[in-house]
């Protein structure tokens, strides 16, 4: 199975997939060398996710979107005064894209915005948000909320990344943020699970399972 992780990361949603051929796109180099240590054998693409999922989609089985969600996060919202960025929209384009136009099951993950999303999502779990082709069962996980107070190191030992120094984002002094901006592994496990074995939504599938809905309703109304 193909799959393509676009917006990588440290690879906190791919950590514990196993048995697939990966294909890794990250624009940050330091950050995309801390993810070629822990996972050699993906194909790792330093460079411009979005860009790369539109040229290239067709090619793969599975496609798993993480786009920044900075410009939408309530925390940004909450802490800058004066606001000089608009909301980056890449989110929607990718979600559109996949829907229309991807073959195979697909899910882009965000955290929950400052505002009502402009497309619904299809599952919340904790402080994520997904939009998928198929359907994600809820899951309980420990840790996946309230790791906000936790330092750079408990958040190491918590996500099995335990590389030397402190990874910061440009302008940004807090070494936890690319920490925190992992997936949980097991949460990113289960939504690949899910999306394996799962049958797509497809619009067949959707008239399909409303037509079996109206014929029940109709059998009611007789009997
Ligand atoms: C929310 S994090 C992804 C977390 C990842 N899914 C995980 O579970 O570890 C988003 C990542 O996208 C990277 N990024 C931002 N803009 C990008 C772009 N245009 N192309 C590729 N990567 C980008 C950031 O450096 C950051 O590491």
């Amino acid at each position: 199975m193909k799959v393509l992780n676009l917006y990588s990361g440290l690879g906190g949603n791919r950590k514990l997939w196993k048995g697939v051929n990966v294909t890794a796109v990250e624009n940050n180099e330091q950050i995309a060398n801390v993810y070629k240590s822990y996972f050699p054998n993906d194909k790792l693409i330093i460079g411009d996710a979005h860009d790369y999922l539109v040229r290239n989609f067709r090619e793969y089985d599975f496609i798993w979107s993480s786009p920044p969600c900075q410009s939408h996060s309530k925390m940004m919202r909450a802490t800058r005064h004066t606001i000089n960025t608009y909301p980056d929209l890449k989110l929607y384009e990718e979600i559109l894209l996949l829907k229309y136009f991807f073959k195979g099951n697909w899910v882009v993950e965000n955290i929950a915005p400052y505002y009502k999303p402009l497309v619904e999502p299809t599952t919340k779990i904790g402080r994520h948000l997904f939009w998928s082709n198929y359907h994600i069962k809820q899951i309980d996980i420990p840790g996946i909320t309230g790791i906000f107070s936790a330092t750079p190191e408990e958040l190491k030992n918590s996500l099995g990344f335990n590389y030397k120094g402190n990874i910061y984002y440009k302008g940004n002094n807090d070494a936890g943020q690319v920490l925190r901006n992992c997936v949980h592994p097991k949460l990113g496990l289960h939504v690949l699970e899910q999306g394996k074995n799962g049958k797509a939504i497809t619009m067949q599938n959707h008239i399909k399972a409303k037509a079996i809905k109206l014929k029940q309703k109709q059998h009611d109304i007789r009997y």
